[in-house]
């Protein structure tokens, strides 16, 4: 019998892998730090959770977790470009050796396949999109750099030792549960809770850098699918949708879609910022059966309203 495991599972996307794991499982162990991941966002699903606060920082206090699991999903990070330039340790502590110390727990527990949430961010800036897994990559960030680290790392855990992973490349995801409230926060997040209260939001630069933006629940069925496909141990896809917006477009779409008009306010550009992202997904639709459902029209109408109704006043 499968028995799963996702680090980070409190998390915004890790939260929706749980959701659908349990739709085949009755039982999801989670071992999340609640460094950013909440209970809440576990809440109607929590009779299902088996949740064991633990810091992936630590080896000794989460491989015990892992004893008997056949799946993976390793998901817990510090997940922003910024923040790995103000606090570079933290950053480096959870994404590398957390990783590290992730993969080693795995390796001892014998586990069967381990998912790894790597980042569209290591690419860099590509001559040429949409950006497709064989291009050298170039990170801008110690983020950047920090979860391309962790891709080499799964590849050898692969080949050394025998513990079949896949990597995959997360482009910008968004939708229901992100937090908006850090200054670390998803742009479409912050964008989402600036429009309902009105309010102008913050574009660093010009606002015509752009984003493959892809909805949470095409990232956590694509983790799902990396998680039983033949044939792909040591490998790494992008977790895209394909499309690509600026900021400035999508900004005006949820102004049309609220039916308001609020001019932007914008500042000097971010440090470590990729200029235009967007994945070539023909690799994930062929080996992993990645088919994205949810258009940029369908995850932004979704994910407004929820957050209209959770940012509710009580
Ligand atoms: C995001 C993810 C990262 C993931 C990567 C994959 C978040 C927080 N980060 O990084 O984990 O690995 O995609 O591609 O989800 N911006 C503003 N105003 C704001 C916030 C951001 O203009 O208030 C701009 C940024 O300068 C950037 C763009 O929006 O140009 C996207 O920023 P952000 O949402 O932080 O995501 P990435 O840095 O692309």
């Amino acid at each position: 019998m499968n028995r799963y495991l996702v680090t980070g599972g409190a998390g915004f996307i890790g939260s929706m892998v749980v959701r659908l794991l349990l739709e085949r499982t009755d039982r999801v162990v989670v071992v999340d730090d609640f460094s950013s991941g909440k209970e809440e966002n576990l809440r109607e699903v929590a009779s299902g959770v088996d949740l064991r606060a633990a810091d992936i920082r630590h080896f000794d206090r989460i491989e015990g977790h892992f004893r008997g699991i056949t799946h993976v999903f390793h998901l817990a990070a510090i997940p922003s470009v910024p923040r790995s330039i103000t606090e570079p340790v933290p950053s480096h502590e959870s994404n590398i050796d957390g990783t590290f110390n992730v993969l080693r727990a795995c390796d001892q527990a014998r586990t069967r396949r381990v998912v790894y949430a790597a980042s569209s961010s290591a690419y860099g800036d590509t001559e040429v999109l949409p950006k497709t897994e064989s291009m050298t990559p170039d990170p801008l960030s110690p983020y950047a750099l920090q979860k391309l680290v962790g891709e080499y790392y799964m590849r050898l855990f692969t080949t050394c030792f025998g513990v079949e992973t896949v990597s995959l490349r997360f482009f910008n995801v968004y939708g229901p549960r992100q937090d908006p409230t850090s200054q670390y926060s998803g742009v479409l997040s912050v964008f989402m809770s600036s429009l309902l209260d009105r309010r102008a939001p913050t574009i660093f630069g010009d606002g015509e850098q752009s984003r493959d933006f892809t909805y949470v629940e095409d990232v956590a069925g694509l983790c799902l699918k990396a998680a039983e496909a033949q044939g792909v141990a040591g490998r790494m896809y992008n977790a895209g949708n394909g499309g690509r917006y600026t900021l400035n477009e999508i900004w005006r779409e949820l102004c049309r879609m609220e039916g308001v008009s609020i001019q932007p306010k914008y500042g000097p550009p971010r440090a470590g910022d990729v200029r235009h992202s967007q994945a070539d997904t023909a690799a994930a639709k062929r080996d992993l059966g990645h088919s994205p459902r949810f258009t940029i029209e369908q995850g932004l109408k979704q994910t407004l309203d929820w957050y209209r109704q959770s940012l509710k006043p009580a």
